[in-house]
């Protein structure tokens, strides 16, 4: 669990008293990374240090391109050298590829590539589960409020109105292998 303290200290020092509602929203994103532990198996510290991290691309110091899955990480590649599975999986979190294509930004995105769908699925699941401010929420609900936020005329909007039906069949996926993790465990 040494990689997911390293985690938490981080996004903690760079969100906690800058950005607190994005920090509440990690922490709730990182417990729900914790409950999916059983069907991530090796993966499941990964995940729970990717979740804490996952938005730390709005803080001041990692923002550059704009687009904060990718500077996330970047910041996470370059100025802290994490594990480049890590990076990949802060890399293309939630809408990311579809954010990414809208600004222009594909080339910078694929830097981090391969995404390893499995873990991509569990992040944007987490993701989409938690409430700006750190609630639990169903996704589709989630998603609403989303666009609702940004507006028609907003690259968020944009990107997650595209990216809307694939979202939801990722958190399907997450959901139908933790029902079948439970079903083996019974
Ligand atoms: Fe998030």
């Amino acid at each position: 669990m040494r990689l997911v303290k390293w985690a938490h200290d981080l996004a903690e020092s760079m969100l906690a008293d800058s950005l607190p509602r994005r920090w509440a929203h990690s922490k709730r994103v990182h417990s729900q990374a914790l409950a999916l532990a059983p069907t991530l198996g090796r993966d499941a510290e990964l995940l729970a240090a990717a979740a804490i991290v996952h938005d730390i691309g709005y803080a001041r110091d990692a923002v550059d391109t704009g687009q904060h899955m990718i500077d996330g990480a970047r910041y996470l590649r370059d100025v802290v050298v994490a594990d480049p599975r890590l990076c990949s999986v802060v890399a293309f979190h939630t809408s990311s590829s579809w954010e990414a294509s809208q600004l222009g930004l594909d080339d910078a995105l694929a830097e981090f590539g391969p995404a390893e769908p499995e873990l991509v699925d569990a992040i944007t699941y987490c993701d989409l589960t938690s409430t700006p401010t750190g609630d639990l929420v169903d996704p589709a609900e989630r998603l609403s409020e989303v666009l609702e936020r940004y507006g028609p005329e907003h690259v968020v909007f944009r990107a997650v109105s595209e990216a809307r039906p694939e979202l939801m069949a990722r958190v399907a996926r997450v959901r139908r292998r933790a029902e079948a993790m439970e079903t083996k465990l019974n």
